[in-house]
């Protein structure tokens, strides 16, 4: 990523438009950020034998690139669903690094966290450490002012629906797309990944969005990531659906891309009789909250100041 000091001229794609505020991007670099498909193939890398015990870890390299889109240097960051890590790790590697907070409930994988950071140091490789917290996010978030965070990126925890979708020993290791399987939930009820229905898991995500939006700058981003399913012969549109939450909380879609994830292996789902599809991609949902109004000038008080008429 090409990065150049602000003030060169304004449509220069080579240089950092001076009315840029949201990153620190040379125009050619947003304009290829803004593809609605991503076919990057992620290594695995940072400790990924370590993150790999939680089924659903993100590449802290796709997570970089996010962060560096949607914010700048002095920008911080929030995953409230943090898992072992991936955006802080993300954050962390960010020229310069972000600050990041993640919360994440279930201590074990807090502690992953924690090892993939030592490791990293014992190899010479010591990335900054980001504040990790353990509790339900709910709970967490209202420790934080309003405007607190200048981007949010996360990956939701998956409703009751996925682990049926996912391999679940079903399959022997020649039809698995994962190398683990799904094993991310906790026993915790708090967990949105242990409500009873779907319905449940959408409204407590919406309750997420609002916490969201409150610590949220006015203005700024929220990303999510999410992997659609196909559960009782019927495909799911989860990354929609919760959009449509979203947006039911007070944020705005402004678009999505879609990850398509390569290397992702084939199992006969519906083989030889029916259509049922090999999920390879996920979605990276954009949302924004609307940036503040410009307060109306305050009008001196007294006959004076009113309109012929009014
Ligand atoms: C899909 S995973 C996120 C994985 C993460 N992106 C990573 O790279 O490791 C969702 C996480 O949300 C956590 N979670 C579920 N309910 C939660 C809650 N109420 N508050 C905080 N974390 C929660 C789960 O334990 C799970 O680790």
């Amino acid at each position: 990523m090409v990065r150049r000091s602000k003030g060169e001229a304004a449509g220069d794609a080579e240089a950092v438009d001076p009315r840029n505020t949201l990153n620190e991007m040379t125009g050619s670099a947003w304009l290829y950020f803004t593809k609605s498909l991503l076919v990057t193939a992620y290594p695995s890398d940072w400790a990924h034998d370590l993150r790999r015990e939680h089924g659903a870890c993100k590449p802290p390299e796709l997570m970089k690139q996010l962060i560096e889109f949607f914010t700048t240097g002095s920008g911080r960051v929030l995953d409230p669903f943090a898992g072992v890590g991936g955006t802080l790790l993300g954050a962390s590697l960010c020229i310069p690094p972000r600050r990041a907070v993640g919360v994440e409930i279930a201590e074990r994988w807090v502690e992953v966290y924690r090892r993939v950071l030592k490791r990293l140091a014992a190899e010479g490789r010591a990335l900054p450490e980001q504040e990790m917290l353990t509790g339900d996010c709910l709970e967490v978030l209202r420790r934080f002012p309003e405007g607190h965070f200048q981007f949010i990126a996360t990956d939701p925890p998956y409703n009751v629906h996925l682990e049926r979708t996912m391999c679940d020993g079903k399959y022997d290791e020649s039809h698995t797309n994962r190398r683990t399987d799904y094993n991310m939930r906790s026993d915790d009820p708090a967990d949105l990944a242990n409500l009873e229905t779907y319905e449940d898991y959408l409204a407590a995500m919406e309750r997420v969005f609002r916490e969201c939006l409150r610590v949220l700058e006015p203005g700024r981003y929220m990303a999510l990531i999410v992997r659609n399913a196909y559960q009782s012969g019927r495909y799911m549109f989860t990354h929609a659906d919760l959009a449509g939450r979203a947006e039911r909380a007070g944020f705005v879609p402004k678009g999505e891309i879609v990850w398509y994830q390569a290397g992702s292996r084939l199992r006969p789902y519906g083989y030889p009789y029916a259509y049922v599809p090999n999920i390879a991609h996920q979605y990276i949902v954009v949302l924004r909250k609307p940036p503040s109004r410009p307060r109306p000038a305050r009008r001196p008080r007294g006959p004076s100041a009113r309109t012929p008429g009014s």
